[in-house]
């Protein structure tokens, strides 16, 4: 019996149609986590500032670019489960009733099962676990210190750090005072170590100073834009 294998070409053209599916739904998701975002003006443009400061942390601490770039797509979709939340959740200003409180921590696992079709594993618990706590005292799983995957920890801290320097109900705090407050809650909420790399993170992002490198694959980062000019190449 003879094995048969598609000719080269065919199989390049495969693993290339599997890349720019991937893309593509990569591309959706994104705009779909931008649609959540921007239902409320307190959130507009919440996952494109963290996934600019996740990549500033992990440059920080020595991260290949590659890794960067997956922490960095991770990034711009990990709220997307919040697609499960009505708007008068979503948007509310006030405190959350225990019921709302409920739905509103499901939406890493909502996130996670979305996102699954189009980043890999590590990826997928980066976004699953991005509000577990170091105390253990998080959700969905309570892991606690090194239980959390690193991208998760990296996760929590600027997602935390760009709601206290944007969210105006809660009283918008400056830089430094957003600083202070990480600091104060490394070892409690959040991972030392990555709260350790945040002024240098801040510093490099303020002097857009990281590397080539990473810098390129953020600013390729796929856009409905680009999507739309993909598909007509
Ligand atoms: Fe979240």
């Amino acid at each position: 019996m003879i094995d048969w294998f598609p000719p080269i070409e065919a199989r390049r053209t495969e693993a290339n149609s599997r890349v720019m599916l991937r893309w593509r739904t990569l591309v959706g998701l994104r705009t779909l986590a931008r649609q959540i975002d921007g239902k409320d003006p307190a959130t507009n443009g919440h996952c494109e500032r963290v996934a600019r400061l996740v990549v500033a942390l992990a440059d920080s601490l020595g991260w290949s670019a590659r890794d960067a770039e997956r922490l960095a797509e991770a990034a711009l979709v990990h709220d997307v489960g919040k697609v499960c939340l009505p708007d008068d959740i979503l948007c509310k200003a006030g405190p959350l009733t225990p019921e709302e409180y409920a739905l509103v921590r499901m939406h890493p696992g909502v996130g996670a099962s979305i996102v699954q079709v189009a980043l890999d594993q590590d990826q997928t618990r980066w976004v699953l676990h991005h509000h577990e706590r170091w105390d253990g005292g998080g959700y969905p799983a309570g892991l606690a210190g090194r239980e959390i995957p690193a991208g998760a920890a990296l996760l929590s801290v600027a997602d935390a750090y760009d709601a206290m320097t944007t969210r105006p109900e809660s009283g918008a705090l400056s830089k430094g005072e957003a600083l202070e407050e990480c600091f104060d809650e490394a070892g409690q909420q959040f991972a030392p170590w990555a709260v350790a790399a945040l002024p240098l993170a801040l510093r490099r992002m303020e002097r857009r100073a990281w590397p080539r490198a990473v810098a390129q694959p953020l600013a390729m980062m796929p856009t409905a834009a680009a999507a739309e000019a993909g598909g007509a190449a």
